[in-house]
């Protein structure tokens, strides 16, 4: 049986002056996640929007918010995150010491609870809490930017995470990040990824439907 994939839109690249008419495009793709890339300037050279942003969206819509916090410290604004109405919260294992605690934390708020890696962590440095996380964010790309094009070599992290999952009858999503396209995209759902962001291929496509529904069948 084919399984279904989810399609996570990443606000980064759409016009942050028309904020509900984005929104209103990723809901009329069918796609079934909006992904918003929070970031501090300091964990990333760039920075976004905060809680008020993720606030004022979950008025608008009833969508997955899939939120990617690219912030160090994300213990000390988690709440605010929590409060916004964040339905998958997830910050970089590499940003936080007591990684294990944060997410247990945001699991107590009936929250699905993430965890990212940069391409230069090793896969395996997820290993101690793979039995506490909902969501592995695998970042394809240097995080920072949209546009960029994928890091071939971190696809074979998501094969392990997937083997790893099937070998230890665990049952968290595996999320890809950064360069995702219809060219990258058939090795990235070959290899067991669940949730695909896409920023600039989605936002830069002219037919969203069929960008979606391209994708989907794919799965
Ligand atoms: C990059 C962000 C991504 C970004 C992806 O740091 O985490 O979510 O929007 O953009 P594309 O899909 O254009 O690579
Ligand atoms: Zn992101």
């Amino acid at each position: 049986m084919k399984k279904e994939i989810i399609i996570s839109p990443s606000m980064l690249s759409a016009n942050f002056t028309e904020i509900d008419k984005a929104t209103n495009l990723i809901k009329d793709s069918n796609a079934q996640a909006i992904h918003l890339d929070v970031m501090d300037g300091h964990f990333v050279p760039n920075l976004t929007f905060g809680s008020q942003m993720i606030k004022d969206i979950r008025k608008i819509t009833d969508l997955i918010l899939d939120v990617h916090l690219m912030i160090e410290k994300p213990e000390l604004s988690i709440d605010s995150y929590i409060d916004a109405g964040a339905d998958i919260l997830t910050f970089h294992l590499e940003a936080c010491t007591h990684s294990h605690r944060l997410l247990q934390y945001i699991k107590s708020k009936g929250i699905k609870a993430g965890i990212s890696i940069v391409p230069s962590t090793p896969v395996e440095m997820l290993i101690p809490i793979l039995d506490v996380v909902d969501n592995i964010l695998i970042m394809t790309v240097n995080p920072g930017f949209g546009g960029q094009s994928l890091i071939h070599s971190c696809v074979e992290k998501i094969d392990f995470l997937d083997k790893y999952r099937k070998d230890k009858n665990l049952n968290y999503i595996i999320s890809v990040d950064g360069g995702v396209n219809l060219v990258t995209v058939s090795g990235i759902l070959k290899a067991g990824a669940d949730l695909l962001v896409a920023g600039s291929a989605f936002f830069g496509s002219d037919d969203k439907i069929k960008f979606v529904k391209e994708i989907k069948q794919l799965g």
